[in-house]
């Protein structure tokens, strides 16, 4: 996600400016902006790549920048490729009014189109038509603070999507903020206050912060902040934090792993944002292999969690779509004798980073025997985006924690995005599944809310074992997989995921009362024989905690212990049974006092072969 920052105040606004931007450095950013203002001037410096708050430190030393209003943006790119052009603040015409922006405009296209259909665009960014909406208000110096404020407000009435904005205005000695779905806090301080989206930014300098709401819209002077609600002013309480800047960086979480988990209903409302007009999907790529994609099928290539979201995905789209899905392991498939006719087949390639070693040469591969390629990532302009013919982004936000955790659930929503776009069901089931699609965000913040404490004691109880099985069918076997994945990665348990009905053909030799089993037996078609399967695990003694819906009263009489999920249907249940999954190894790992978001011997991105 990008990151925001504002200074209005006695000081020279460029250092604190600069500053603020490092402290939100961990958040990851390809680019990064600055514009300081003071007596009618405006000036802009921009600069892309990594380590480009360096080099715009570096370029800026010793220059006469001056000017006690200052914004600044480091960019997390999600339109356009992360270059100067599309790194924030961003202008109108008359390079009068700027703006630095996080979140996503949905409609931007079509403002661009119509609304603002006569005005030149510098860069590829949703975020530039808000300067040039703000601009068509006229303005004049009466009352100045007052049209300014509500200049922005009208031309936040055209978006949709969701945004924190830090507005400058030439010769307006303040700042204009405003907040909808995307964080924004006000730092207050004496005779000066800050603005950020993320309260490590401003620590350093206050810890009286104000939350602002959804909807507010703030003017912050020197000496004075007033927000507005619906056309109401609106009073803020101001909060003392006592948090160190770590704290902060971590949004009061111990770990990231966790605070990436809590932010896994984002991660699929932020996904799903991208391609959903009304209930129309639009994944905007050309599906098109030498006519259509019917009659044909589609290679999945992946590593690690995205190759289990890679397996989730062909029992989606196969249940959807009815298009067949294959999925290889991109290492396997880089140097096995495969059978490719790229005139039939459009090879996927499912990677977080875009960047691991692999998957991109499985992608190279892929090209070779003349596929078309496309690249389901979460880093834009990464490698798999160059190689790949098309990309589709899912945009779960930078992700910190070695463990994938927010990126799989994007990968999901992907999934059932693509498997409904291609689908020719009737328009009416069509309608039912999208609706469920979106409820999907709720549901995952259902278990976060309902299941978090008691998903902590069946931890405590697994941090004592050195085996764990996950077991599960269909469209949650890839959910046990990665369940285990997860609980091995961080916690140094040995687990192993399983079809819930091959334990009897090798793994039962295993079990003992020293090898407890999770079982994914939410509702679907494999229901009845999962519970067999149980059934016959239980009686080699081994203990069985089931994932089940909250309303199944059968499976208590089986197993030991039960967590519980909403009640969905079959094919969505992977996504609050993979929210339990990740949070019953990010507290196994907790218990054991592992090393959770840098667990050993591994890499975020794995870049080489
Ligand atoms: O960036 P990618 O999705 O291509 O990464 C693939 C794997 O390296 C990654 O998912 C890995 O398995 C995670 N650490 C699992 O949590």
């Amino acid at each position: 996600m990008c990151g925001i920052v504002g200074y209005v105040g006695k000081k020279e606004a460029l250092p604190i400016i600069l500053k603020s931007l490092r402290r939100i450095e961990y958040r990851g950013y390809d680019s990064c902006g600055i514009l300081v203002q003071d007596d009618g001037k405006m000036e802009v410096h921009k600069s892309a790549g990594s380590g480009s708050i360096d080099r715009l430190e570096a370029s800026l030393s010793g220059s006469k920048y001056e000017g006690k209003i200052g914004i600044g943006h480091s960019r997390w790119a999600t339109h356009g490729a992360p270059s100067e052009k599309n790194a924030h603040p961003h202008l109108d015409s008359k390079g009068e009014i700027a703006v630095v922006h996080n979140g996503i405009i949905e409609n931007y296209q079509s403002i661009k189109e119509g609304f603002l259909s006569n005005c030149v665009f510098k860069s590829e960014t949703d975020t530039e038509v808000i300067p040039h909406l703000i601009s068509k208000k006229k303005v004049s110096s009466e009352k100045f603070d007052w049209q300014i404020k509500e200049a922005v407000k009208e031309a936040l009435s055209y978006l949709k999507g969701s945004y924190a904005i830090i507005v400058a205005v030439k010769g307006f000695d303040g700042l204009v903020a405003a907040r909808k779905e995307s964080p924004l806090i006000i730092g207050v301080g004496d005779r000066e206050n800050f603005i950020a989206s993320d309260m490590s930014a401003v620590l350093e300098q206050t810890n009286r912060i104000i939350f602002l709401e959804e909807g507010d819209i703030a003017v912050v002077k020197k000496d004075s902040i007033y927000i507005e609600n619906s056309g109401s002013e609106v009073k803020r309480e101001e909060r003392l934090i006592e948090w160190t800047i770590e704290d902060a960086e971590k949004g009061g979480y111990e770990h990231f792993m966790l605070k990436e988990i809590y932010e896994e209903p984002r991660s699929i409302i932020d996904t799903l944002r991208g391609y959903l007009a009304e209930d129309e999907i639009n994944l905007g790529i050309d599906f098109k292999m030498e006519g259509d994609v019917k009659g044909k099928s589609i290679l999945m290539v992946a590593c690690g969690t995205s190759y289990y979201a890679a397996v989730c995905g062909k029992y989606i789209i196969e249940n959807l779509a009815k298009l067949p899905v294959h999925v290889e392991l991109a290492s396997e498939f880089n140097y096995a004798d495969f059978v490719l006719d790229g005139t039939k087949v459009m090879v996927m390639a499912i990677t977080q980073s875009g960047e691991t070693a692999d998957t991109l040469m499985a992608m190279k591969k892929a090209k070779r025997y003349g596929c078309k390629t496309v690249a389901i990532t979460n880093v834009l302009g990464s490698s798999a985006t160059r190689i790949a013919d098309e990309t589709i982004y899912i945009r779960a936000g930078p992700e910190i924690g070695v463990a994938a955790t927010k990126s799989f659930v994007a990968q999901l929503a992907i999934f059932y995005l693509l498997g409904l776009f291609l689908s020719e069901m009737p328009a009416s089931e069509f309608v039912d599944h999208l609706e469920e699609l979106k409820r999907m965000p709720q549901v995952a913040q259902m278990v976060l809310d309902d299941e978090n404490v008691n998903i902590q004691k069946h931890a405590r109880y697994l941090s004592r074992y050195e085996h764990v099985f996950f077991v599960g069918r269909g469209v949650n076997l890839p959910i046990a997989l990665e369940g285990a994945l997860k609980l091995k990665e961080i916690s140094y348990i040995h687990a192993e995921g399983y079809a819930a009905g091959e334990l009897k053909h090798g793994p039962f030799a295993l079990l003992t009362e020293d090898t407890p089993v999770i079982a994914i037996l939410t509702p679907g078609n494999t229901y009845e024989k999962t519970l067999g399967n149980v059934k016959e695990i239980k009686a080699r003694g081994a203990p069985v905690i089931a994932i089940a819906e909250e309303s199944d009263e059968e499976v208590e009489k089986y197993v030991d212990a039960v967590i519980r999920v909403p009640r969905t249907s079959a094919i969505f249940s992977p996504i609050s049974n993979t929210i339990v999954l990740h949070l019953l190894a990010y507290w196994t790992a907790k218990e054991r006092g592992c090393e959770i978001d840098k667990p050993r011997n591994l890499a975020k991105s794995v870049t080489v072969e």
